[in-house]
């Protein structure tokens, strides 16, 4: 669904809140957290979706680091997984579908999570992911919406991978920029999420459909801060440029912005093809991290001497303009 149509279905609605909830339904975070003890919680998420790759093996994989994700933004660490699969059995082949598992499991274990069960539809369309509950200590959940004025933004991956999707399924994306996605999107956020929680950071989300300036945008909806975007800084795949120029761009992407819009002011001397990539629906994106200034660099040096190679740091949080973002 587009960003808003939620919402208005769950306008309303009786939710109940309880002492030991700490994050709930009531903003839009990435997972659930609910304490148990003193010093353990649970985090909760489900995630599932349509292939965006044509190899099910690498579709597997894909879907099970994207669901793994939202847990790896509030800091916490993945344990179990419930598989969530819809399926036409009509019509595709049971060997298919065995790909498809085969890269999920793959990936739980790489994570060090163990499959506990799951649940599975006959549906027109064949679609994938995961239910994931993970542990954190209750006074170490980073929250998207904790950023505070001088933080730096640090993002993690590169963005296009909507835009290269889009061209894969119009046949001209090329092999070459098909494998960088694969890598990127069936790349954890593991590393990254263990590194600002040894660091200490403000706020975290992870980058999915609603592109980097929609979850930018929820990190300070509601809150006493800005934002500020270098343009510039913004690491995106180097194919994206002339694909977005020929017209590669996912229907998400124009929803993502007719939403957000009206909180976002984006300087006229940033090309077209720029602001459609900060625009673009990702799938397994990178971590969107607001980190103390004095901390920004360590942080990156970190993520950079892990592997997180193309980490950058691309703006920061500012008092004006509140709740609103600036792209320069
Ligand atoms: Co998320
Ligand atoms: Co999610």
């Amino acid at each position: 669904m587009g960003p808003g149509d939620l919402a208005k279905a769950l306008a309303g609605l009786p939710f109940q809140s309880h002492p030991n909830l700490i994050v709930g339904m009531e903003r839009a975070e990435d997972a659930g957290v609910y304490k148990l003890t003193e010093d353990l919680a649970i985090v909760q998420t489900v995630d599932f979706f349509t292939p965006i790759v044509d190899d099910p093996y690498d579709f597997g994989r894909i879907a099970a680091a994207n669901s793994l994700s939202d847990v790896y933004a509030m800091g916490g660490s993945p344990l179990t997984a419930l598989n969530v699969v819809c399926f036409p059995q009509d019509k595709m082949e049971i060997s298919i579908l065995k790909e498809v598992l085969r890269g999920g499991l793959d990936k739980m274990h790489e994570a060090g999570v163990i499959l506990v069960g799951g649940h599975s539809v006959e549906d027109p369309e064949l679609k994938y992911g995961l239910s994931v509950t993970g542990t954190i200590h209750p006074d170490k959940v980073i929250c998207n919406n904790g950023a505070k004025a001088g933080d730096r933004l640090i993002l993690t991956k590169p963005l296009g991978t909507g835009i290269i999707s889009t061209a894969i399924k119009g046949g001209i994306a090329g092999d070459k920029a098909t494998a960088k996605i694969v890598k990127s999107m069936t790349t954890l956020n593991r590393t990254a999420s263990e590194l600002m929680q040894e660091v200490g950071v403000h706020a975290c989300t992870d980058i999915t459909g609603f592109g980097l300036l929609g979850h930018a945008a929820e990190m300070i909806e509601c809150t006493e801060v800005g934002m500020v975007i270098d343009s510039v800084s913004v690491p995106y795949f180097p194919e994206v440029k002339e694909l977005a120029e020929r017209g590669m761009i996912p229907g998400g992407l124009h929803r993502n912005r007719d939403f957000r819009k009206d909180m976002v002011d984006i300087d006229e001397s940033v090309p077209q093809y720029l602001q459609d990539i900060l625009y673009d629906p990702q799938t397994s994106g990178g971590l969107l991290i607001a980190v103390p200034h004095e901390k920004a660099w360590i942080l990156l040096e970190k993520l950079h001497g892990e592997g997180v190679a193309e980490a950058a740091i691309i703006g920061e949080v500012a008092a004006e303009p509140k709740g609103r973002i600036r792209v320069g």
